[in-house]
């Protein structure tokens, strides 16, 4: 950061010029427990004031409704902003729990459209594919994707959740400008061979829940009883009973860095994603989703943090000692077509 305002990026070789953090707009509308919309309303204007510009949003966060919501915000900043939204898991109206997913080049032309009408505007800046479903080839999905750029209705494509060798196979079809993959202290299957291929083809990395949904801020000591009831993390493998007590444990080196530093452990969860840049040699944005003003200013604020040589090495271990799969259901992720 240079003074209160994050440093730039370039997603992806020729891709937009972004803050070097983005914000993750999906606790917003679902997952996470009720919101406050007014300070939802605060924190991306703040976000935006700090230097932030690249907001991640999808069609499927509140089923619509997270598009709708920042209808007025991307009105209001239509030029300052890179808005990012995303296709492919799809919900029955009647069957709230179903998720399916699907890559067919007709649906991806409606979705397109439902997503522009949603969100107020003619384009979609970086438009991603949210699961890949391995029955429809990448040519055909990626395919149809491309001709939206053609069209006018989105500038940019990304994917997530897709392993190396995807990565790689999409590209050819059409250049691929960034790569949303959860990446965090907790989670690292994204470097088995995502991380590798998205540097040689100069794509960028876009870590989703850099934060570990929250746990590495160190808010979940007990998890079962500090999440509030319907809140979508009580069902998720690293939250409950003993995983999410031994896997509290695991945050004595994030602690211990954070001491260092004066910093929270949420800032140094973040700063080791920052980290990943030079590590890897790639561009690397992180999008923590936050609905709070101060912690907007919190986490940015961790773009500027360098962690030393040792205090890597503190942290290095953590991922490998994590209990319990990043989701209930692995099947729609990368790391179960690795
Ligand atoms: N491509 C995909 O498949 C995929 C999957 C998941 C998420 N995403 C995207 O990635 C974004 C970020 O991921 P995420 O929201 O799942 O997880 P995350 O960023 O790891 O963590 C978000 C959680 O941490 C809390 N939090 C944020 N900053 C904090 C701070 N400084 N101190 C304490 N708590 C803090 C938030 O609560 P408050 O809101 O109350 O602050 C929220 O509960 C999402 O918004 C979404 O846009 C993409």
């Amino acid at each position: 950061m240079s003074g209160d305002t994050l440093a730039t990026e370039r997603l992806g070789t020729e891709g937009p010029l972004v803050g070097l953090q983005g914000l993750g707009c999906m606790g917003i509308s679902e997952f996470y427990g009720d919101t406050d919309e007014a300070a939802a309303r605060e924190t991306l204007e703040v976000a935006l004031g700090l230097g932030v510009t690249l907001f991640d949003t999808a069609d499927v966060y509140g089923n619509g409704a997270n598009e709708e919501f920042l209808a007025p915000f991307v009105r209001a900043h239509r030029d300052e902003i890179t808005l990012a939204s995303k296709f492919g898991i799809v919900r029955k109206p009647d069957d709230p729990g179903y998720r399916g997913i699907s890559n067919d080049p007709a649906y991806i032309r409606q979705a397109v459209d439902a997503s522009l009408k949603r969100l107020g505007t003619d384009v979609i800046d970086l438009y991603y594919m949210h699961r890949h479903d391995p029955a429809v080839p990448l040519a055909e999905s990626v395919g149809a994707m491309g001709e939206l750029v053609t069209a006018g209705k989105v500038r940019y494509l990304g994917l997530s959740e897709v392993t190396g060798a995807e990565l790689r196979e999409a590209h050819a079809v059409h250049p691929i400008t960034a790569l949303q993959s959860e990446w965090s202290l907790f989670s690292r299957d994204v470097e088995r061979s995502a991380v590798g291929a998205a540097a040689e083809l100069g794509v960028a990395l876009v870590p989703y829940s850099p934060l570990g949904r929250g746990f590495l801020t160190g808010a979940f000591q007990d998890a079962a009883s500090d999440l509030a009831a319907g809140d979508f993390r009580q069902n998720q493998p690293r939250f409950n009973g003993d995983n999410a007590r031994h896997n509290a444990d695991l945050l004595d080196p994030v602690r211990k860095a954070a001491k260092a530093h004066g910093a929270t452990l949420g800032q140094i969860a973040l700063a080791w994603v920052h980290r990943r840049a030079d590590a890897h040699g790639l561009p690397v944005v992180p999008i923590p989703g936050t609905r709070k003003a101060g912690r907007v200013r919190e986490n940015t604020a961790a773009a500027s943090i360098l962690l030393d040589a040792a205090e890597l090495e503190w942290l290095e271990p953590i991922a490998g000692q994590v209990a319990g799969d990043r989701y209930t259901d692995m099947s729609a992720t990368s790391a179960a077509r690795e």
